[in-house]
């Protein structure tokens, strides 16, 4: 276990991973308390507003980098809201509701989220597509490659694996996009988990595959949710790759004064998240990797998972609460 103290690194306080736990455990409660209501609006805003006070009492100068949209359109936790009471200067990639949809149908795998580093140090993605694939650790570096083919990925993964294509399991968001891919990935041989929504939790997945049944995530979702994901699998020593999908001139504009001056410019897992990251995030519903929040005679579970780039520790917190509401 590596206890150096931040005093002597240089690198962010190992105890803000403990008070990024708060941050998540907060929103995931909120959250669940509109599970299954079939209200994403809602779900989202009570994690939303649950997050910004938990997070406004954080001892950091936060700036928010991903957040909750542009200040135009999000009132609350914008790209360029400063949070906290002060503090080391941070950066902030947050979700308070990583699948909306998920919660209000009271489906698997939806999750409150939190990514802190250093200032600078994450990429500022605007809210486009992005085309991901990642990993688990354990392989060598480089045996994935976006811009090969779903086939060659396929191949090149179940060798490194030392098995068969078919003994390889995917994961696809279930999008008319991926039409071809998913051809492409089932005429290979590989075995698909398609998911509605949330594909944070599918890259994760990737790190625990004895766990979830999932070795490889490919395909398009949320460029904001690329970098969250990116920071986790920072911390679980997983490889990533990304590219923006800047199709219109609308949006390559937006991405430059985003500082994004290559619109076709595939990102490693380091260059959406690097330096010391810290990543948090409390299942809202139960998931592969985290259960869902649980309430009981008076008490609120809750169960997060905290993790560190630069000592690579995976927390597994499980917590009891009070519930406020009972009072
Ligand atoms: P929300 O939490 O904003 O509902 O996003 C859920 C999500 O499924 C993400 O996990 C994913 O990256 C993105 O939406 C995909 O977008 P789309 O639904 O447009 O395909």
């Amino acid at each position: 276990m590596d206890m150096t103290s931040s005093k002597n690194t240089g690198h962010l306080d190992r105890m803000l991973t403990m008070e990024m736990a708060r941050v998540v455990e907060a929103a995931a409660v909120a959250a669940a308390r509109e599970r299954g209501q079939g209200d994403e609006k809602i779900a989202d805003q009570v994690a939303v507003d649950a997050m910004r006070t938990e997070l406004n009492n954080l001892p950091i100068s936060g700036r928010i980098v991903i957040g909750e949209g542009e200040r135009d359109e999000a009132p609350m936790l914008y790209i360029g809201e400063e949070v906290g009471k002060g503090g080391p200067e941070v950066d902030i990639a947050l979700d308070p509701l990583e699948g909306t949809t998920i919660c209000a149908k009271n489906q698997p795998n939806s999750l409150a989220v939190i990514a802190i580093a250093e200032r600078g140090k994450l990429l500022y993605a605007p809210d486009v597509y992005m085309n991901k694939i990642a990993i688990g650790p354990g392989y060598p570096a480089g045996v994935v490659d976006i811009d090969a083919s779903a086939t060659e990925n396929l191949h090149a993964v179940a060798k490194a694996k030392d098995c068969k294509v078919s003994e390889i399991s995917t994961c696809i968001m279930d999008r008319s996009r991926h039409a071809d891919l998913i051809a492409e990935v089932r005429a290979a041989g590989a075995a698909i988990r398609l998911i509605g929504d949330g594909d944070v939790a599918g890259i994760i997945h990737t790190t625990e595959p004895d766990e979830t049944g999932i070795d490889l995530y490919m395909g398009i979702g949320g460029a904001p949710e690329g970098v969250l994901a990116a920071a986790a699998l920072r911390c679980t020593g997983g490889q990533m790759q990304g590219r923006l999908i800047l199709d219109t001139d609308e949006k390559i504009e937006r991405a430059a004064r985003m500082g994004v001056d290559n619109p076709n410019k595939a990102y490693t897992m380091e260059e959406m998240a690097s330096g010391d990251v810290l990543f948090a995030a409390t299942g809202v519903t139960d998931g592969n990797m985290l259960r869902g929040v649980k309430f009981k005679d008076g008490m609120v579970d809750t169960h997060t998972v905290v993790m560190r780039s630069s000592t690579g520790t995976v927390r597994w917190i499980e917590a009891r609460h009070r519930d406020s509401t009972k009072s």
